[in-house]
């Protein structure tokens, strides 16, 4: 058997068309969703991902802010900076990119975020919301995946997921949002003793610890789907994720891809989170 692929770039697309037409909505009664980016330093990775945010930005007709600081900017600077985008009413969705220089406490920043802006789902008001089941802003890369499930329209009730992984962006959302459509949800991670003997039970495996070939074919139970969230070089330079993709879609059911996967989805939900913002503040004023 050969899995299915889920595709998402053009999961991507679908979604990122609706919210260029909630964008139009908004406008159409006077209000302009707007995303604020801080980069602070040159990280060329940074750079590169924050260039993507303001270009999905503009295509889907939310405005965008970038602002770029040199290295060198103090805390208190960039604390007056969020402070400032959290009392403009015209930017709905504060983005401060990762990582931050190491004089900064990037979780003081984090917390400086008014949680009706934090779109990244960064915040502890956010985190706390996802864990008790209100509604907040869930991180976007678990809430891409779950969009990705949502695509095949995989019954996760009842079944078995399990995360590799157990980041605050990525493995402990992820979890809580499969736990909340009532899977059964291990969490694995450096210290778990025997990762095959979990992952050989799982019916959804979502892979995101940052390294290659964590989940080779010998680990999938057959008819698995298999979420791939790494992000990888290998020794060519070739970019690849977490999941050994060649042998694996010869025993999982469905599988995501990379590039072409979770990648873009997780743009998309800054996309569609961004919107959200603008359309509960503009109720709200
Ligand atoms: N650095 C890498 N990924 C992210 C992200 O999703 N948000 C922010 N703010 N920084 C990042």
């Amino acid at each position: 058997m050969t899995a299915q692929l889920i595709d998402g770039i053009a999961l991507s697309k679908k979604i990122r068309f609706e919210v260029a037409q909630r964008a139009k909505a908004l406008k159409e009664i006077g209000i302009q969703p707007g995303l604020a980016v801080i980069l602070v330093g040159d990280n060329p990775a940074s750079q590169v991902y924050v260039r993507n945010k303001v270009k999905a930005c503009e295509e889907s007709g939310i405005r965008s802010v970038m602002e770029k600081y040199d290295g060198s900017m103090t805390e208190l600077a960039l604390l007056e900076r969020v402070a400032a985008l959290n009392s403009d009413p015209a930017v709905h969705g504060i983005l401060v990119q990762l990582p931050l220089p190491a004089h900064i406490d990037a979780h003081k920043v984090i917390e400086a975020i008014s949680p009706e802006k934090d779109v990244d789902g960064f915040h502890v008001a956010s985190a706390g919301a996802l864990m008790v089941g209100q509604p907040g802003f869930w991180p976007c890369t678990p809430y891409g995946c779950m969009k990705m499930l949502d695509s095949i329209s995989y019954p996760l009730k009842g079944k078995h997921a399990v995360v590799i992984g157990r980041s605050n962006i990525v493995g402990k959302p992820m979890a809580l949002m499969l736990l909340q459509q009532s899977a059964t949800v291990t969490i694995c991670h450096s210290a778990t003793p025997d990762l095959k003997a979990m992952t050989l039970q799982a019916d959804v495996v979502v892979a995101a610890v940052g390294k290659i070939n964590v989940l080779t074919a010998d680990m999938v139970k057959p008819g698995a789907v298999v979420i791939d969230v790494g992000m990888n070089r290998n020794q060519d330079g070739k970019l690849c994720g977490d999941v050994d993709f060649e042998s694996v879609r010869q025993v999982a059911g469905w599988i995501t891809p990379v590039p072409g996967g979770v990648g873009p989805m997780t743009i998309t939900m800054l996309l569609v989170n961004t919107l959200t913002a603008a359309e509960r503040l503009g109720r709200a004023h």
